[in-house]
């Protein structure tokens, strides 16, 4: 049987290069030779409390900017987390087996707790158990993501094993966090320290939907230093965060060249920054270019997100009529 894979998105506003080689370039690849689902988690966006004017349109964004960047609607099922009913009637379920200490203990939990001190709200904590829900709804296996989604989905299979283990069934395969690649992806931001976020400050992120100059402009404000003084000295983060998104964006001589220069210590960041952002404006271009023509298509988008969400209900309601049985549940 052909094995299914699920992804999604926050829908928090644009998406930026993170999100583009984190995970889309792999719904990309799978969408071809997988059982795709890939949604927008508009419930998950509630966590940071947005604006009712602004949740439609943010829900928006992230779809024209998947359709942009070409997952085909015909080939895998893209829906809104919220047009299926199925996902948060799974969430109240696994949330019964979802222990306190556990919750506390992830990663991104305590980041929040930090960066959001006044708004440590139960949703926050519960998250994981939403995002296992988006999963196992669909019984995915295969969860294209980005290497800072590890954790959850070794969560996600923790709350599978767990309900199968406490109703003696083989009911949820689990899911792993998966990458066409070799590894799963961090891509670093400008700013010289972490990753690429929108959360991180406005010249943090490369937006798929900036400018050529706004790329420019971004990118040469990226930080960097003085340059190396001693010969094949190891990189400190901020260059190497560079040289990481070359790598990305850029030939491999071109990453070459400028590595060699490094080793002599006859870089110039300039030189590296233009280079840098030309690659970044030939890399998104097909998906900028088509951005405005999709988000004016209304007609287009009510289309495919009625298609989608039929299907993902369709097996939404599988899952969850089983899932019912199974804990339990019956008509008089
Ligand atoms: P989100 O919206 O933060 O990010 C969406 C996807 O982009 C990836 N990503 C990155 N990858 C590499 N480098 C980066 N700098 C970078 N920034 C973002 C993320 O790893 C992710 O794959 N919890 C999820 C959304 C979600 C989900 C799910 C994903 C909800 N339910 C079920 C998969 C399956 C999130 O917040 O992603």
């Amino acid at each position: 049987m052909m094995e299914t894979v699920v992804s999604g998105i926050r829908s928090t506003g644009k998406l930026h290069l993170g999100n583009y080689y984190g995970a889309i370039k792999n719904f990309l690849k799978m969408q071809d030779e997988y059982n795709c689902y890939f949604f927008i988690a508009d419930y998950h966006s509630l966590t940071t409390h947005p604006m009712p004017a602004d949740l439609h349109g943010n829900v928006k964004q992230v779809l024209v900017e998947y359709l942009a960047a070409g997952i085909d609607p015909e080939k895998a099922t893209i829906y809104v987390q919220s047009d299926v009913p199925e996902i948060p009637e799974l969430y109240l379920f696994m949330n019964m087996n979802a222990y306190l200490g556990e919750l506390e203990r992830s990663t991104s939990f305590k980041d929040k707790v930090r960066s959001q001190p006044d708004n440590v709200n139960a949703g926050l904590l519960t998250y994981p158990v939403l995002m296992a829900a988006d999963i196992i709804i669909h019984k995915a296996t295969k969860v294209p993501v980005g290497k800072d989604q590890e954790q959850h989905l070794e969560m996600a299979r923790t709350f599978g094993n767990r309900f199968n283990r406490m109703y003696n069934t083989e009911f949820f395969p689990e899911p792993y966090a998966f990458s066409l690649g070799q590894s799963l992806i961090k891509v670093p931001g400008l700013d010289g320290k972490g990753k690429m976020g929108k959360s991180e400050g406005e010249n943090n992120a490369v937006y798929l939907s900036d400018s050529p100059e706004i790329i420019r402009k971004k990118v040469m404000r990226a930080v960097s230093d003085s340059g190396p003084t001693e010969e094949n000295q190891a990189k400190p983060e901020a260059i190497q965060n560079l040289f990481d998104l070359l790598k990305l964006v850029s030939e491999e001589s071109t990453y070459t060249h400028f590595d060699d220069l490094y080793n002599k210590c006859q870089i110039r960041y300039g030189d590296l920054k233009k280079q840098l952002a030309e690659d970044m404006i030939i890399a998104t271009a097909p998906v900028r270019e088509r951005i405005n023509d999709i988000a004016a298509d209304s007609a287009y988008l009510s289309k495919v997100a009625a298609l989608g969400a039929e299907k993902a209900r369709e097996s939404a309601s599988k899952t969850l009529r089983e899932v019912r049985e199974i804990i339990g549940f019956r008509k008089f």
